[in-house]
């Protein structure tokens, strides 16, 4: 017995690194799994693999990023399975940049994929759900990237509109049994073998495996997770940390409004020793002392 015997579930972008690993562990917890890959050859082979587990599995080569293609993702998964329980919207590419390199078609090309992937998918798959009655599970993938992260602008940008659009969903789905949730994976893949540090250069770093962020996936997605929505989790390795959600924090009030001259009387010593720190690893404020244009030459 699996904890998702008889549930029918998407993951796109699940022909190699993190979704690989999600379709595996899902097909193992007992789910019929769709395998959606733009990559026709990478989702056969994972098909084929889950199969010689003794899984339910179809493959599907939709684009995430078109509305058609989306469609045909949960059309596939309703086809296949009667109906779809799960739907884990993994797919992702980075084109990483400094922001003064970066092209619109950088921008435009992460953001498709990601931000209206995301939403196009989950849209799908709710409408679905909805019909069916049954409920379902929305799980979506963000990063610490999201944090802040230099040459990321626009992946970075993207992963922080699926974390706030996972807040949103889960609120307005609740009514129709939906949860909406995410992760922040982490593991060795084609994508992560691209990071660059802000020097410039590459830095080696610990094999993770990618089939780790799976098992919390598959809780999330399993009855017992049943009272968990607008949740986000770091996964990946040895570790899974609840991602804490952005809020207001130290507030000052002034009676009757504020005035520039009460601006500049309070601010500095009253926010402005509070200032945070910024970026994935969170460094000491870096800006403390100001930042100035570069010298004139
Ligand atoms: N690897 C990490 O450490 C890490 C960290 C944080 C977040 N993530 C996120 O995890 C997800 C998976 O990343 P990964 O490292 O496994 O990357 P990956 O490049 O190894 O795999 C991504 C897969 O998505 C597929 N894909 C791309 N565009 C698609 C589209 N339009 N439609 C359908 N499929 C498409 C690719 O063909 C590829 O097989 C991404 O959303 C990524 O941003 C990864």
């Amino acid at each position: 017995m699996g904890v998702l015997d008889g549930k029918a579930a998407v993951v796109t972008g699940a022909g190699r690194g993190i979704g690989k690993g999600h379709a595996l562990q899902l097909a193992k917890a007992g789910a019929s799994v769709v395998v959606n890959d733009i990559d026709a050859d990478v989702a056969a082979e994972v098909v084929a693999e889950i199969k010689a587990l003794g899984g339910k599995v179809i493959g599907n080569t939709g684009n995430v990023g078109d509305k058609a293609g989306a469609d045909s993702i949960v059309a596939a998964c309703v086809a296949a399975f009667g109906k779809i329980d799960i739907m884990m919207a993994n797919a992702g590419i980075a084109r990483d940049k400094t922001f003064l390199k970066m092209t619109e078609e950088d921008f435009d090309s992460v953001m498709n994929i990601h931000v209206k992937g995301t939403f196009l998918c989950h849209q799908a798959a709710a409408l679905q759900m909805k019909e069916q009655g049954t409920g379902g599970s929305l799980v979506s993938t963000v990063s610490a990237a999201h944090f802040g992260n230099f040459g990321q602008v626009n992946y970075a940008g993207a992963k922080g509109a699926i974390a706030s659009m996972t807040y949103t969903m889960a609120l307005e789905l609740a009514r129709h049994g939906i949860r909406a949730n995410a992760i922040s994976p982490s593991g060795t893949t084609r994508m992560s073998d691209t990071y660059v540090g802000p020097d410039g250069k590459k830095h080696p770093m610990p094999f993770i495996d990618p089939e780790l962020n799976g098992p919390v996936l598959v809780y999330l997605c399993s009855d017992e997770g049943n009272y968990i929505s607008g949740q986000i989790f770091g996964t990946g390795g040895e570790r899974i940390a609840l991602l804490e959600q952005p809020k207001y924090g130290h507030t000052l009030f002034m009676p009757g409004g504020w005035t520039l001259e009460a601006v500049q009387k309070n601010f500095k010593q009253n926010l402005g020793n509070k200032l945070e720190s910024l970026g994935i690893t969170k460094p000491p404020y870096p800006f403390a002392s100001g930042i100035h244009p570069p010298e004139a030459k």
